[in-house]
């Protein structure tokens, strides 16, 4: 069940546009799956797929969640152009209220802010829950909101790393942080100017 609310906001939103994202995966993303031997995969808050379909392009199995049908609807189309629909199951999900069955290898939760209010801890906890043994969750955030839409509520999206991983407070004897930083990166502005933005990056493994 959605709350209604997120659902319809999260709808708006992408029905304002014909597409949002680049449809490219995550550089951070692409460069720590990279390091991992395909499995399965999940892709929290996937948007219109752009990570999903490129975990799938390198092997992995993937389920792919969002509360936005029509970011899901791309995201499927997106997976059958590129011959990958087999490898991946798209789920619209509230993840306030409920959450993907299964274990997986890897769980990515990728720039899950949110115009919307959004309580993400619960969200990163069940996402270690999820992980099996020997897997990874990976954490990417921005460092702040976007200047170019200041005007907008991101609803303290924006914490911490360090805060995070405190918040998740997983026990040492099954859980290695392998890696909390921050990695700078330039953007271009809908005007066209250069912007660093920072994403701060989370690794945690379970033992
Ligand atoms: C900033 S976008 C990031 C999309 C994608 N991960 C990426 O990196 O391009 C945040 C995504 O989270 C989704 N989302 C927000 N609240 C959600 C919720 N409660 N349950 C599931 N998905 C949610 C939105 O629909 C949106 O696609």
């Amino acid at each position: 069940m959605s709350t209604p609310d997120a659902k319809q906001h999260w709808e708006e939103h992408y029905s304002a546009r014909d597409r949002i994202w680049s449809g490219r995966v995550n550089v951070r993303l692409s460069e720590i799956a990279t390091t991992l031997t395909p499995g399965r995969a999940l892709d929290l808050g996937c948007g219109e797929g752009g990570d999903a379909v490129w975990l799938a392009e390198q092997g992995w199995q993937v389920v792919a969640v969002d509360i936005a049908e029509t970011a899901l609807r791309r995201a499927a189309d997106e997976a059958a152009a590129r011959g990958v629909a087999d490898r991946i199951s798209f789920q619209q999900q509230d993840l306030s209220t409920g959450f993907p069955e299964g274990e997986f290898d890897l769980v990515s939760a990728h720039f899950l802010h949110s115009t919307f209010p959004l309580d993400r801890m619960p969200i990163f906890a069940a996402a270690a829950r999820a992980v099996r043994p020997g897997g990874m969750l990976l954490i990417v955030n921005h460092s702040g909101p976007p200047p170019w839409h200041a005007e907008l509520d991101h609803h303290n999206t924006f914490d911490a790393p360090q805060d995070i991983v405190a918040a998740l407070n997983l026990p040492a004897e099954l859980w290695e942080t392998a890696e909390i930083r921050s990695v700078e990166r330039e953007v271009t502005t809908p005007e066209g100017k250069p912007f660093t933005w920072f994403d701060n990056v989370i690794i945690l493994r379970r033992r």
